[in-house]
């Protein structure tokens, strides 16, 4: 393996720009050379690939977002663009690819990998968390300090005016992100896909004696809930309990920027130095994690197949705090 090329694929997040220098200084102290995909999959098919070097990473470690740019590639479900993006990969010379980003990424890499029999190593990057085999994705720590920074704030003024705030934060389908920033911002209650909890249960949790005495309530509300998002949710509940005096926050896209926490750096500078020695060892199609602070290996297949379960222990947390 003389060359390797790596892309950022997917929706953004913090920590990637560390990941990508890490893969660079790596690819290089083990004498590869390393480019530069533009663009994710787009860019594998339009040929956008750019030599780095150690200098084109210097100074990108605080910085979110990422510099080789991402993208959601519709072309790359059909086999004709994947074949294009072949091509370019063996006009380049590339013999390996390591490839950043989340569930679809990986549903690509893993698609690409068996077709053209390549070698492809993945590393998680989703502020969502939700991939199982590595216990935390690079992003999610960064976005989970993201909203609590933001609830935090909305209690500020939630307290000055005695409102009740519901608060959306992202995660598609999954209710990582409520869950930790919902049991760290202290919120009355959380909504989230994986419980059923519905509107007449919120109702109660507010209604508490104490709860209706609060100055301030706020309840962190995933996206992914099945009762619909925040705004939807404090509809229903206004209409049950007029005397509420309600504000909906819906926190979207602050919580894919940012300069990356400690831990993402630390994360993605881990991952990024195993994806290249895992490309070294000659693995072909797999996601690094990090277990118990070890990492380890999952075949694609298996990273996007299963969603993360939650932790039994805080869930149990977040009922005995909203009682
Ligand atoms: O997967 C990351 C994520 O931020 C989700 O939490 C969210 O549902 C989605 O991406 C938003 O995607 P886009 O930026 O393409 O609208």
């Amino acid at each position: 393996m003389k060359n390797i090329a790596i892309l950022t694929s997917g929706g953004d997040s913090p920590g990637m720009n560390a990941a990508i220098r890490s893969v660079v200084r790596a690819a290089l102290f083990h004498d590869l050379k390393i480019h530069g995909i533009l663009n994710g999959y787009e860019g594998m098919i339009d040929g956008k690939f750019i030599e780095l070097n150690s200098s084109s990473v210097s100074n990108i470690i605080q910085r979110g977002g990422t510099i080789l740019k991402s993208s959601r590639s519709q072309r790359f479900l059909e086999q004709s663009f994947r074949k294009l993006a072949f091509e370019h990969l063996k006009t380049n010379n590339i013999d390996g690819l390591i490839v950043l980003g989340g569930d679809g990424t990986f549903k690509g890499a893993a698609q690409f990998s068996k077709e053209f029999d390549f070698p492809i190593v993945g590393i998680p990057c989703t502020i969502d968390n939700d991939l199982v085999g590595t216990d935390f994705c690079i992003g999610y720590d960064t976005a989970i300090n993201t909203a609590v920074d933001a609830i935090d704030k909305i209690r500020d003024t939630a307290d000055s005016h005695n409102r009740l705030f519901f608060v959306e934060v992202m995660g598609r389908d999954a209710g990582l992100i409520a869950l930790r920033s919902g049991i760290a911002g202290g919120a009355e209650t959380i909504l989230i896909p994986e419980t059923k909890m519905g509107v007449n249960e919120v109702i109660d949790v507010l209604n508490k004696d104490w709860k209706r005495e609060k100055s301030s309530k706020i309840v962190v509300v995933a996206e992914g809930d099945e009762e619909g998002g925040a705004f939807v949710v404090a509809e229903k509940v206004k209409q049950k309990c007029p005397d509420f005096d309600i504000r909906v926050t819906t926190l979207g896209h602050i919580q894919r920027g940012g300069k990356p926490s400690c831990m993402d750096r630390v994360l993605a500078s881990r991952m990024g130095l195993s994806a290249i020695e895992t490309l070294i060892t000659g693995e072909r199609s797999v996601m690094i994690g990090i277990i118990n602070q070890e990492v380890k290996l999952l075949p694609f297949e298996k990273a996007v197949k299963h969603h993360m379960e939650l932790n039994p222990g805080l869930l149990h947390l977040m009922e005995v705090m909203a009682s």
